[in-house]
C-alpha cells in the first residue's frame, strides 16, 4: 500500500470512529467521501444549494416523509413553500388537476411546492421559477394498493361495498365495486399514473400509450425516486439539489402500526400489479432506472453515504428525543393533540411520535459538519 492509501484508510477509519463515537464532525466523514467517492463529491466546483423544487406529492409513498424535509428546508433556508387555497384543502383541489389559481396569493412567488395534486406541468409552470427541478416518488404497486386499500377502506367508494372489507374478495371481481368515474376512484386504480396527470383507466394493451407517458415523465421529471429504496433514493436527491447531508435528515411520518396491515399472500401481489398495470409499468421502469443511476455512482460509494445519512439521522433524532431514539406511537397516547396523526378508520392505526417536553435542537454542530464542508 502506498503511503498515500495508508493515510485514506487511516483517515477513514479515525473520521467513522469519530462519527460513531463522539457524533458530529462530519466534515472528517465528508473529506474522505471526496478521497475515495469523486463521482459523489457535490461540489466540484462550490456550487449553490438548488432551492426552486415541485415535489409530485404521489399517495401512499412515503411522500409525508419527503414532504416534511422540504417544509424543513424551507424553514431555515427563508423559502416560499406554495400553498393551497383554504377551499381547496390541504391539497391543491385534488383530485382535480392542478391549477395555479389554487395556490393561496400569500405564497407566491413560490421557490417550493409539495402539497398533494393532480400534476399539470402547464399550470405549475405559471407558478414556479423557470429552473424549478421536478421530483416525485413512486411505490411498488402491491404494498401500495394494500396500503390505500386499508387506508381508504371506508371513504372510497368501491372498497367500502366489498363484503369484510376483503382485499382478497374487491381482487377477486374488481369490476363488480369498481366505477370509473365514481368518487374517489384514482384510489381504487392506477393510482400513480392519475397523480402524474395520466388515464388510469386506459386500455394497458395500448404500449404505445404506456411509453410515450413514461417518456413524458421522463423528460420533466429530474428525479424520480423509489419508496422501498427510499435512502437512496435521497442520495441521488442530495446530489441533485447540491445539498447537504444535514438537508435530507427524516424521521419516518404516517406510518401504520403493524397489525393495520395485511400480509399479502401468494398470488395476491400478481393480482394487484395486473389490476393496475399501468402504475406496474412505471414502477418497474423507474425501479429499473434509479438503480442504473446508482450504479454509476459506484455501489460502495451509495453504501457508504447511506449508513452516514442513517448514522447522521439516529444521532440528530437523539438528540432532539433526550438521547433516545422516539418510540411509534397510537394517536391516543400522543399527548400534545396537535402531532396526532390522522386516522382513517377504526381498522388502521396510524402512528406518531410525542415531542419530549424539553425538545431542544440538537446541540449545536451534530449534524452541521457537511455545511461547513461543502462551503470549503
Ligand atoms: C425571508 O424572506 C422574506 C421575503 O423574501 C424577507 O422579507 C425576510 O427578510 C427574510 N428573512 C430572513 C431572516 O432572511
Ligand atoms: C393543464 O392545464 C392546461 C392549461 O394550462 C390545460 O389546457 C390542460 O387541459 C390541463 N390538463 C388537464 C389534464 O386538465
Ligand atoms: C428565467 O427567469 C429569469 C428571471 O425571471 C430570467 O432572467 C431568465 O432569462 C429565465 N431563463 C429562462 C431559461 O427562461
Ligand atoms: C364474510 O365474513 C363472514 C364471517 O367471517 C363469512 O361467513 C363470509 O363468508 C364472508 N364473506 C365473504 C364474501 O368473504
Ligand atoms: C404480518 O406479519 C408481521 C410480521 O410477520 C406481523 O407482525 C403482523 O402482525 C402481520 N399482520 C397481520 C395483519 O397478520
Ligand atoms: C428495484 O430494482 C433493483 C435492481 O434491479 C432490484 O434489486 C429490486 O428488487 C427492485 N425493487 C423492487 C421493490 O422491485
Ligand atoms: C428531557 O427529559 C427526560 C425525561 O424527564 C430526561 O430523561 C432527559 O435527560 C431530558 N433531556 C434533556 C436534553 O434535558
Amino acid at each position: 500500500m502506498s503511503q498515500k492509501k495508508v493515510f485514506v484508510v487511516l483517515l477513514a477509519v479515525s473520521s467513522v470512529s469519530l462519527l460513531l463515537h463522539r457524533g458530529g464532525h462530519l466534515i472528517w466523514t465528508m473529506k474522505v467521501f471526496r478521497l475515495d467517492c469523486p463521482s459523489l463529491q457535490v461540489h466540484p466546483s462550490p456550487k449553490p444549494k438548488h432551492t426552486s423544487i415541485a415535489f409530485l406529492k404521489t399517495h401512499k409513498t412515503a411522500s409525508s416523509t419527503v414532504q416534511n424535509l422540504l417544509f424543513r428546508f424551507a424553514e431555515r433556508h427563508n423559502l416560499t413553500v406554495a400553498l393551497p387555497y383554504q377551499s381547496c384543502d390541504h391539497q391543491f383541489c385534488y383530485p382535480r388537476p392542478f391549477s395555479a389559481r389554487f395556490v393561496h396569493p400569500h405564497t407566491v412567488p413560490p421557490r417550493i411546492i409539495t402539497n398533494h395534486m393532480r400534476f399539470n406541468l402547464s399550470e405549475l409552470r405559471r407558478v414556479m421559477p423557470n429552473d424549478t427541478l421536478y421530483v416525485t416518488i413512486l411505490r411498488e404497486p402491491a404494498s401500495m394498493f394494500e396500503s390505500l386499500f386499508s387506508y381508504y377502506n371506508q371513504y372510497c367508494q368501491a372498497f367500502r361495498h366489498v363484503p369484510n372489507g376483503s382485499l382478497e374478495a374487491f381482487l377477486a371481481d374488481p369490476w363488480r365495486y369498481y366505477r370509473p368515474d365514481e368518487k374517489d376512484s384514482m384510489y381504487a386504480r392506477n393510482t400513480l399514473t392519475f397523480d402524474l396527470g395520466g388515464d388510469k383507466d386506459h386500455a394497458p394493451s395500448d404500449g404505445d400509450y404506456v411509453s410515450s407517458f413514461i417518456a413524458g415523465i421522463e423528460r420533466v421529471f429530474s428525479l424520480v425516486m423509489i419508496a422501498e429504496h427510499f435512502d437512496e433514493s435521497l442520495v441521488l436527491l442530495r446530489r441533485l439539489l447540491s445539498w447537504d447531508l444535514e438537508d435530507v435528515l427524516y424521521v419516518k411520518l404516517n406510518m401504520r402500526t403493524s397489525g393495520s396491515k395485511q400480509n399479502l399472500s401468494n398470488e395476491l401481489p400478481a393480482q394487484i400489479r395486473d389490476w393496475n398495470a399501468l402504475d406496474s409499468r412505471l414502477y418497474d421502469h423507474f425501479n429499473a432506472s434509479l438503480w442504473r443511476q446508482l450504479d454509476a455512482l459506484g455501489p460502495e460509494c451509495v453504501a457508504r453515504e447511506v449508513e452516514l445519512l442513517r448514522a447522521a439521522r439516529d444521532r440528530v433524532v437523539r438528540g432532539c428525543f433526550g438521547g433516545q431514539l422516539p418510540q411509534l406511537r397510537p394517536a391516543t397516547q400522543i399527548k400534545n393533540k396537535e402531532l396526532r396523526p390522522w386516522q382513517p378508520s377504526s381498522k388502521v392505526d396510524i402512528v406518531g411520535y410525542d415531542l419530549p417536553p424539553n425538545a431542544s435542537r440538537p446541540e449545536a454542530g451534530a449534524g452541521r459538519g457537511p455545511t461547513t464542508s461543502a462551503s470549503s
